[in-house]
């Protein structure tokens, strides 16, 4: 299901449960989200758990790194919260994306995730940012400037100018894409991170865990999305109110396999 191709070139969406879109990656033999929910995972994975909104109003200004740009939907969703919810904040948003989709998939896509037919005029405007962005590497989205960075993430993350509040830390799965699951990438987007940074991905396996731990990060349990398990929360020291923590035994495991493990 949904890898035929609709049009010459742009693979058919498959839906998932929410009703918004998703892709089957070939490469990768895995699916771009969470089959409960594209959408959802976008909200309820990264936007609700990183606290964009909140800390965006608060602070008046956030940055944001977003690992594995694919079909653009934590940044589309994104920019949607932060347009209604703090529209007076200064927000930069870097995204990460070795392989960009065309800006015509992403109108395609655009349409299941933001609305058909009626589509308000906010929802036209992240379409054709979005659409800018794929096409010229920058867009702004009212209060928000976004800029991709194309190529391998672990190959640019040195030069990315921080430092950054949120990670939405979004790749493949470890096993499919383990290049951006390391302790040494993931110390590099320690080091470009403020105090306080909130990093949220899907995975509550124990070797991601066990490398963001030995990366510098502080490892909490995410929330459940769909049908998916809690994922993880990290963050550089603390941050308050302070993330869910693991269990007791979570913990003492995480800790022990932390201090066996060596990275080759
Ligand atoms: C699961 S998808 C991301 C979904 C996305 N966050 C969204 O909202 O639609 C993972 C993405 O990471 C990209 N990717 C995989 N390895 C990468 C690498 N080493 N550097 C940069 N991007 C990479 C893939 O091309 C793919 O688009």
């Amino acid at each position: 299901m949904g890898r035929r191709a609709v049009s010459p070139g742009l693979p058919e969406p498959v839906p998932t449960e929410d009703g918004s879109p998703t892709l089957f990656s070939e490469e990768y033999g895995e699916h771009f989200h969470n089959l409960s929910g594209a959408a959802l995972e976008a909200r309820e994975r990264y936007l609700v758990p990183c606290r964009i909104v909140e800390l965006a109003r608060a602070r008046g200004r956030l940055s944001i790194l977003d690992i594995g740009f694919g079909l653009g939907f934590n940044v589309a969703l994104a920019c949607e919260a932060l347009r209604e919810g703090a529209p007076e904040a200064r927000v930069r948003i870097t995204t990460l994306e070795k392989s960009p989709i065309p800006p015509a998939l992403w109108r395609k896509l655009a349409r299941g995730l933001l609305g058909g037919g009626t589509r308000s005029r906010g929802e036209e405007e992240i379409t054709e940012g979005l659409a800018t962005l794929l096409t010229a590497g920058e867009a702004r989205l009212g209060p928000v400037e976004i800029k991709m960075r194309v190529g391998a993430a672990e190959d640019v993350i040195e030069d990315l100018e921080g430092p950054f509040d949120a990670v939405f830390l979004d790749p493949f799965s470890p096993d499919r894409n383990p290049e951006l699951w390391t302790e040494r990438f993931l110390g590099e987007v320690a080091r470009k991170c403020r105090a306080g940074a909130i990093l949220s991905t899907y995975s509550a396996a124990v070797r991601p865990r066990v490398a963001l731990l030995r990366a510098g990060w502080r490892i909490g349990a995410g929330p459940r999305v769909g049908r998916k398990s809690s994922g993880t929360l990290a963050t550089i020291g603390e941050v308050e109110p302070p993330i869910p923590p693991l269990t007791p035994r979570e913990q003492r495991r995480l800790q022990r396999r932390a201090e066996e493990v060596r990275e080759p």
